[in-house]
């Protein structure tokens, strides 16, 4: 089947209590352990593209890079989407250029703005067949070049959820329950540590997103810096000539949990570039005298697969959807 908006997904995963995973691509190995995963599990995604990965990559070529997927996985939907697009040429770009699915991230704006923004993008992108994911709060962590402190990071204000829709006509919205971009999403203080000395992040504000799933029924939510940092992962990467100390992520039961409620799209990425880092760093201490690209990026993409594969199946549940 072509590229597919995430309409049709979306209101199913509301109605089954899962969510789709949304995976960053940058890459022809990432794509293909992100789609040959959801192949093998019959399970819907969204591959999503940043403003950094289209600067790395060059648009054209993720595009066609997806396209392939599709042609390669032809019984599963496919849902191509623009992550954090920074203003409405961004968006507008993507729109043009063959994405069904586009994020416009006005959240650091004041709210009449972050409204006026949306609605242009979502005038736009609906007039083409697009559909239109929105932010209110502010994580924490990085995106793109942008470094979010945690002392300036917010939660949505609940209050604020149901004029924001109706004025931007988006489709879905993101929002802030405490989760937070990359591999250090909390700091030492905010967390405790267990007794095998782990850190234990805040859970996140479940009271917060039942507020806004009875303000919103039936509206498709959706969670950013979503990755766990698996500590394999990060064990991996420190055995090998890493030096990661005390990377923390979302705990996955609570995601799983999250995935239950009104959440329908769950953002990862860094967990994807750790294991994808763990595996070409210990490659490369057990084979220093190897020196082909695809002998290492072999074993990566593998990783990257099977971590794909549980995340469908532990963590959104989606997995036999498609
Ligand atoms: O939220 C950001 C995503 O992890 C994409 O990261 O901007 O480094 O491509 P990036
Ligand atoms: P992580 O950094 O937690 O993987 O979040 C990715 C994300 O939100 C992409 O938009
Ligand atoms: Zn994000």
């Amino acid at each position: 089947m072509p590229l597919v908006t995430s309409t049709e997904m979306f209101k199913k995963a509301y109605d089954g209590g899962y969510a789709i995973g949304a995976f960053n691509v940058n890459n022809m190995e990432i794509v293909q352990a992100i789609t040959e995963a959801c192949k093998e599990e019959h399970a819907p995604v969204i591959l999503q593209v940043s403003k950094g990965a289209r600067a790395y990559a060059n648009h054209t070529y993720l595009v066609k890079l997806v396209e392939a997927a599709v042609i390669e996985c032809p019984e599963i939907p496919i849902v191509l989407h623009l992550d954090h697009g920074p203003d409405f040429e961004t968006c507008k770009s993507c729109i043009d250029g063959g994405f069904t699915s586009v994020m416009i991230d006005a959240s650091s704006k004041p709210f009449a703005e972050n409204i006026e923004i949306t609605r242009k993008v979502v005038e736009y992108a609906h007039d083409h067949g697009v559909v239109v994911e929105a932010e209110l709060g502010t994580l924490a962590g990085v995106e793109d070049e942008v470094k979010v402190s945690a002392e300036d990071s917010s939660y949505t204000h609940p209050e604020e959820v149901e004029e924001f829709v109706t004025k931007t006509g988006c489709d879905s919205l993101a929002i802030a329950i405490g989760t937070s971009h990359g591999a250090y999403k909390f700091t030492a203080a905010q967390c405790t540590r267990n007794e095998k000395g782990i850190l234990v992040p805040p859970p996140l504000r479940f009271d917060v997103l039942e507020e806004v799933s009875r303000r919103l029924p039936g509206f498709p939510i959706v969670l950013h810096g979503s990755s766990s940092v698996p500590q394999e992962y990060v064990k991996m990467i420190n055995e090998h000539g890493g030096k990661m100390p005390d990377a923390v992520g979302i705990p996955e039961e609570q995601l799983r949990k999250a995935a239950t409620m009104s959440v329908c799209k769950i953002n990862i990425d860094s967990d994807l570039r750790l294991a994808m880092t763990g595996t070409i760093r210990q490659f490369f201490v057990e084979h220093p005298d190897k020196f082909d690209p695809r002998e290492y990026l072999k074993p990566a993409r593998a990783n990257i697969k099977e971590l794909v594969r549980h995340k469908l199946v532990d963590v959104l549940g989606c997995s036999g959807k498609a």
